[in-house]
């Protein structure tokens, strides 16, 4: 027996989860007005492998700028924590994550990598992986979904809870306040949260990150409409639909839309369901909220987190926040 352990994926989440939170978002998205879907859904394997060609993308910046912070923060971060535990939101498959693994395993005090993922192949595959790289350090995976399963983290503290990407962008408002409400009731004071956040900049820098030369988003965005058609049996043609990507000045997010190009009626089998799309009519398919210092501060501060660092790119285009559980 060897000195490292890989625990069995721990799944929380029944096999047809999945197809039934797709049914449930795609009917409630689908009959509202304005129409919307949750962004959640863009990532199948080809939606996954499309998002991996957009972090590559010269106008997608944030992947590049949160590298960076990591590539020259890991070694603070690993000393202001001295985390036992690493708690991935994620598969914890990227090189970020390693870039912070590294470090802690430097500073001696890393024992343990939990990853929490929906994909329950992405994390064994993740698993197996961190297993053979961080021999003698304990890897679970956890199968399921960040904004319900949180209460059922392992993990001997102190632990750090890594939410990269900017992810938390994706959130409303009040399901960002829930959320990290959430992250704050698993952990105890003195625990940790690095959290990555896309920051406010000019409209242009912004739109293009989303509308990139290449079309990848627009493949990325009209992905969800080839999700519905093989899960839920649509038959949406994705060419019906132009990609949208718009600043909210007033939200301070962007939003990608899906705008039909001709008038057209899209049945749902699997639904029951026929849903009609006027010319130039749009589904919200995604919110992608860009931050402020000040903002981040007051919300983690409501959470019951206190703000210890804020560190930004070179150019200021992103930051990563470490905060301490009050
Ligand atoms: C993975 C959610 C951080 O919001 O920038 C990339 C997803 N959408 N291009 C983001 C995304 C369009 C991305 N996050």
């Amino acid at each position: 027996m060897t000195d490292s352990r890989l625990d069995p994926v721990e799944v929380h989440l029944p096999e047809d989860h999945a197809a039934r939170a797709l049914a449930e978002d795609a009917r409630e998205g689908l009959t509202a007005t304005p129409k919307t879907l949750p962004p959640k859904w863009f990532y199948d394997a080809r939606g996954s492998e499309l998002f991996e060609r957009i972090t590559r993308l010269p106008e997608y910046y944030p992947t590049r700028a949160e590298r960076e912070i990591l590539a020259t923060r890991a070694d603070e971060i690993a000393a202001a924590t001295g985390a036992h535990t690493l708690v991935e939101l994620g598969s914890g498959s990227s090189e970020k994550t390693r870039l912070l693994l590294d470090a802690l395993r430097s500073a001696g005090t890393l024992a343990h990598i939990v990853a929490l993922d929906v994909s329950a192949t992405a994390l064994r595959d993740a698993a197996s992986a961190l297993a053979v790289e961080y021999r003698g350090v304990q890897v679970s995976g956890v199968v399921g979904d960040f904004t319900e399963h949180l209460g059922l983290l392992p993990g001997q503290p102190p632990r750090l809870v890594a939410f990269l990407g900017g992810t938390i962008g994706n959130f409303l408002p009040a399901e960002r306040a829930e959320f990290l409400d959430a992250i704050r009731a698993v952990l105890k004071p003195g625990e940790w949260l690095l959290l990555g956040t896309d920051l406010v900049k000019d409209e242009n820098t912004l739109v293009r990150a989303y509308d990139d030369a290449e079309g990848v988003t627009a493949e990325f965005n009209r992905n969800v409409l080839h999700v519905l058609n093989r899960e839920l049996g649509a038959n949406f043609d994705p060419a019906d639909f132009a990609h949208v990507a718009l600043w909210n000045a007033d939200e301070e997010w962007i939003e990608m839309r899906l705008r039909a190009r001709r008038a057209l009626t899209a049945t749902i089998p699997e639904l029951g369901l026929a849903v009609e799309f006027a010319e130039g009519e749009e589904i919200r398919t995604e919110i992608s909220a860009k931050f402020r210092r000040d903002r981040v501060a007051t919300e983690l501060g409501a959470a019951g987190f206190e703000l210890a660092h804020w560190w930004t790119d070179e150019a200021n285009r992103f930051a990563l926040s470490l905060a301490r559980a009050d």
